[in-house]
C-alpha cells in the first residue's frame, strides 16, 4: 500500500460517521475520493482533513434518495477525476423510533428512501460507469439489523434486510463483469447516530457494550477499514458477502 493510487472512491454519508472514516481510510490508500453527503459544512471539514493529511478529495451535496442527486454525485467523479473504481453507498438514517402501528407512514417512507432507495440509486448510477472502466467494486452499508429484527425501528431494520437483498443480487448479475458487490453489517459502532439515541436511552451504550464479547462498542474506522479492504485486492474472490462486524454480538 498505498495500493489505491490513481483510483477514485465514491463514500455516501462521509460528513461525519462511519464514512468519514472510510473516506480518510481510502484517501490514504491513494485513492481520491467524492464525500457525497447532504451536510456541507461536515463535508468540506472531511475534504480538508484528507487535503491536510495529502490526500486527494472533493465534496458533493448530495441527497441519495434523490435520482438526480446520485446521477450527478458520479458525474463529480467521472468529471473531476476521470472515473469511479468504488462506491461505499453508507449514507443512512435511523428515523422515529415507535412500534410497528405507530409508526407514523412518512417515517417509514423517508428511511426507506435514503437506507435502501439511496443503496439502489447509487448502484444504478455507479456500476454503469465501473462496467465501461473495465471494473470496480461496490460496498453497501447494512447493519446487524439487517440480520436480526429490533423493537420499535421497523423501517430500519426493513431498510438494512433490503440493503443485503440489492447487494447479493447486484453481486450475482455483475461479478462475472468485474464489479463486486458486497455489503458491511456494523453492530453499534460510536458515531453521531448511535450519540443521539443515546440522548433518547442513555444506557444503551453502557448495555450494549456489556452484551458485546469484545466488551465495548466500535469506532468507526473499524467499518471503515472494512469496507476499504472489501475493495481492494485482497478482496478479489469475495462478493455477494455481508460481513458482520460487531464484535461478537450477534454470535
Ligand atoms: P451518522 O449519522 O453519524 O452519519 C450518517 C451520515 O449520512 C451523515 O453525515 C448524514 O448527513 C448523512 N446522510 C443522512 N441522510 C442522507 C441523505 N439523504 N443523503 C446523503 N447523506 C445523508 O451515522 P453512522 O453511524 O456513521 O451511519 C453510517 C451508516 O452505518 C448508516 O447507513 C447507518 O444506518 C449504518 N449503521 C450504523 C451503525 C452505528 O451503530 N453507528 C450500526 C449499523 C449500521
Amino acid at each position: 500500500m498505498p495500493e489505491f493510487d490513481d483510483k477514485t472512491a465514491i463514500v455516501t454519508g462521509a460528513s461525519g460517521g462511519i464514512g468519514e472514516a472510510a473516506a480518510k481510510r481510502f484517501a490514504a490508500e491513494g485513492a481520491s475520493v467524492v464525500v457525497a453527503d447532504l451536510k456541507v459544512e461536515e463535508g468540506e471539514a472531511t475534504v480538508a482533513d484528507i487535503e491536510d493529511a495529502g490526500g486527494e478529495a472533493t465534496f458533493v451535496e448530495t441527497d441519495v434518495s434523490d435520482p438526480a442527486d446520485a446521477g450527478a454525485m458520479v458525474d463529480v467523479a467521472v468529471d473531476t477525476y476521470g472515473g469511479l473504481d468504488f462506491a461505499f453507498n453508507n449514507a443512512g438514517i435511523e428515523g422515529e423510533r415507535a412500534a410497528t402501528s405507530d409508526q407514523p407512514v412518512d417515517n417509514f417512507e423517508r428511511v426507506i428512501g435514503v437506507n435502501l432507495k439511496g443503496v439502489f440509486l447509487g448502484m444504478r448510477a455507479e456500476i454503469p460507469v465501473m462496467l465501461d472502466d473495465g471494473g470496480g467494486a461496490v460496498v453497501n452499508t447494512s447493519s446487524i439489523a439487517g440480520r436480526l429484527g429490533f423493537p420499535e425501528i421497523s423501517p430500519y431494520v426493513a431498510s438494512k434486510f433490503g440493503v443485503i437483498g440489492l447487494t447479493k443480487t447486484a453481486a450475482l448479475e455483475y461479478s462475472g463483469e468485474g464489479v463486486r458487490v458486497n455489503a458491511v453489517c456494523p453492530g453499534v459502532i460510536d458515531t453521531p447516530m448511535v450519540q443521539r439515541s443515546q440522548d433518547d436511552d442513555p444506557e444503551m451504550m453502557e448495555q450494549t457494550a456489556a452484551a458485546t464479547p469484545i466488551g465495548r462498542i466500535g469506532e468507526p474506522a473499524e467499518i471503515g477499514d472494512a469496507a476499504v479492504w472489501l475493495c481492494s485486492e485482497d478482496a478479489s474472490f469475495v462478493t455477494g458477502e455481508a460481513m458482520t462486524i460487531d464484535g461478537g454480538y450477534t454470535s
